[in-house]
């Protein structure tokens, strides 16, 4: 089957299911002028990414896309916060500095963990990149406080036995954006903007199928009801306190490439 023969039969079949809707709720002109003048915003706006997750969408594909049944960590979606080209990190990695108004209740947490391949063994040439927001104040895109690529990094593991570290701060809960059109979406179906704190990681090693993922922490009041809908029970990872900091252990196990 060539690209423009499944492009052909996926557009009849949305066709379709579009006109069916349209046809059930007996759209009017104007309706469908606005929703059009919605989806040109979206794009204006470069929202389309937002808009799949928020729609759940996002979660859809990943879920089609990555098995979950040979020990690989599970998948996540990435959403359209990644900063591409982040800082190389050196070790002992930290990727943050301290910035005003960070807030008094800042905890510093340090995930660790090993990569390996599913069947154990361990992935020295491993790159590790994670983005997050900080305790307060959520990504440094948006937060003239802190330095650029704040909550932002990638190292190379390095170690013979796959085992890496790092020094950031558990993040808090936060909204996805709200300012454009996918915020007047969410108002127009009350649907709230809240995501659950979590961390973004994306994982490559040679020979083995690129990771993106997210870890999640326990107590969270939105893990139930993140507004994407990605919290998946496996990557929700206990958090413990070590001497002043706590500690959040998360093995990173990678599929070989197909
Ligand atoms: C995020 O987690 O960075 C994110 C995911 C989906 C929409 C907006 C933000
Ligand atoms: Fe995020």
């Amino acid at each position: 089957m060539t690209d423009t023969h499944r492009t052909g039969e996926v557009v009849a079949d949305l066709l379709e299911a579009v006109h069916g809707v349209l046809e059930k709720h007996k759209v009017t002109e104007e309706e469908w002028m606005a929703a059009l003048r919605f989806l040109t915003d979206v794009g204006r706006a470069d929202e389309f990414i937002l808009f799949s997750d928020v729609t759940r969408t996002s979660v859809l594909i990943d879920a089609m896309s990555h098995g979950d049944d040979d020990g690989a960590t599970a998948s996540d979606v990435e959403g359209p916060l990644y900063v591409e080209d982040p800082p190389w990190r050196d070790k002992p990695v930290r990727v943050y500095e301290d910035y005003e108004g960070m807030g008094d209740d800042a905890d510093v947490l340090f995930i660790r963990g090993s990569v390996t391949s599913t069947d154990g063994t361990p992935l020295p040439e491993a790159v590790i990149d994670i983005w997050q927001t900080g305790p307060s104040g959520g990504y440094d895109i948006w937060d003239e406080r802190q330095p650029e690529h704040n909550f932002r990094g990638r190292w190379k593991v390095e170690a013979d036995d796959g085992a890496y570290e790092f020094q950031t701060m558990l993040p808090k809960p936060y909204t996805v954006p709200t300012d454009g059109p996918v915020g007047r979406y969410l108002d127009a179906v009350g649907q709230h903007p809240w995501r659950p704190a979590h961390i973004h990681f994306k994982v490559d090693a040679p020979a083995h199928a690129p990771l993106v993922t997210q870890v999640f922490f326990p107590d969270d009041p939105y893990l139930e009801n993140d507004t994407i809908g990605a919290v998946k029970p496996a990557l929700v990872r206990p958090v413990e306190p070590e001497g002043d900091h706590l500690v959040c252990p998360f093995g990173i196990v990678l599929r070989p490439a197909a």
